[in-house]
């Protein structure tokens, strides 16, 4: 966990067995950075006196809170669990980090927009940082909630809304496609939910960018693009080149427990302007992930 060198930079990371919290943890480790990253049985983020006292032993210099409930359809069920992880804890969480002058890095969703077709039309580059939240689903709500409650406690963060999430770690749609691919002759997908997907290796990176140029505020961070779900799995078995038949569904025919945006594409130009990140699009992010997987 690297050498704590004073006049360094500490990091402590939330979340830390999480497919995003993972991904971070590789990175410091790679940069030879100091950092704590304690797993879910040390670190309850829900507990605010295991928070708290962990920040005052380790006294870090930013948060990466990289933990949250994910579980969207089970959300529905569990409200009360994930308005606990989603919104109360983010909020305390924040309340500490601005009273220890501690910066907080928070990951956010792009299921706090609605995802109505009739506001592509408008926003053809995706959905701006500023339009009103509007949650299909009870852990978009959540999410929503968390976000305000970290701008409500007033310190120094950043709220950084990905979306479609995958990376090396953990379990993600990438890897549920190749799953599938190996055990079914013929995979369905939705093809009416357009989105673009965020990779983590380079949603760290463009976090790193934006807290070394001190950009803080909300950013939307995703690769570039505009894709189905069914253009998403496709292009996982080409560039496998896994000769799996695939068939695109609609919604309808996909029933699931929560409800999803149709469009959650999110407007990344605020980020593109920030000196130091790199964009490149969602197919090549794709590309790099699967040469990081086992064959
Ligand atoms: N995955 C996506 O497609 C997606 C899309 C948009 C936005 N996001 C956002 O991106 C961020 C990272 O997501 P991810 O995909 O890396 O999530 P993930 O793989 O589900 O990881 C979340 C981690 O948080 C941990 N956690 C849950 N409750 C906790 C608690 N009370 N205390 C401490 N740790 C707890 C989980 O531990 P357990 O495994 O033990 O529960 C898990 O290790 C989240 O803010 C998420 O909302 C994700």
């Amino acid at each position: 966990m690297g050498n704590n060198v004073p006049g360094r930079k500490k990091w402590l990371i939330l979340g830390a067995g999480g497919q995003l919290g993972r991904e971070w943890s590789k990175q410091l480790e790679r940069d030879g950075c100091d950092y704590l990253a304690p797993a879910r049985d040390r670190l309850d983020i829900t507990d605010s006196g295991q928070v708290r006292r962990i920040l005052d032993e380790y006294r870090p210099d930013i948060v990466i809170n990289a933990a949250a409930y994910t579980a969207v359809d089970r959300a529905e069920d569990e409200r009360k669990r994930a308005e606990a992880i989603n919104s109360d804890a983010p909020g305390q969480l924040a309340g500490i980090c601005t009273e220890m002058d501690t910066q907080l890095i928070h990951y956010s969703t792009d299921y706090i927009f609605p995802g109505r077709l009739a506001d592509r039309k408008q926003f053809p580059d995706g959905y701006p940082e500023m339009f009103p939240a509007e949650p299909v689903n009870w852990y978009g709500r959540t999410k929503w909630l968390g976000e305000e409650k970290v701008r409500a406690a007033g310190g120094t963060h950043l709220i950084l809304r990905v979306s479609w999430l995958c990376g090396a770690y953990g379990n993600n749609f990438v890897k549920t496609m190749l799953r599938l691919a190996g055990e079914k002759d013929q995979l369905k997908v939705v093809n009416d939910q357009w989105g673009c997907p965020s990779f983590t290796a380079p949603t760290v990176f463009n976090t790193r960018a934006l807290i070394s140029r001190q950009a803080y505020g909300t950013f939307h961070l995703t690769s570039q693009g505009e894709i189905t779900w069914y253009d998403f799995a496709r292009a996982v078995l080409e560039i496998k080149q896994i000769g799996v038949d695939i068939e695109p569904v609609t919604t309808e025919e996909f029933p699931t427990r929560a409800g999803r945006p149709a469009w959650s594409k999110l407007d990344i130009r605020k980020l593109a302007d920030i000196p130091g990140t790199r964009i490149l699009p969602w197919r090549e992010e794709l590309g790099k992930l699967l040469s990081r997987l086992p064959a």
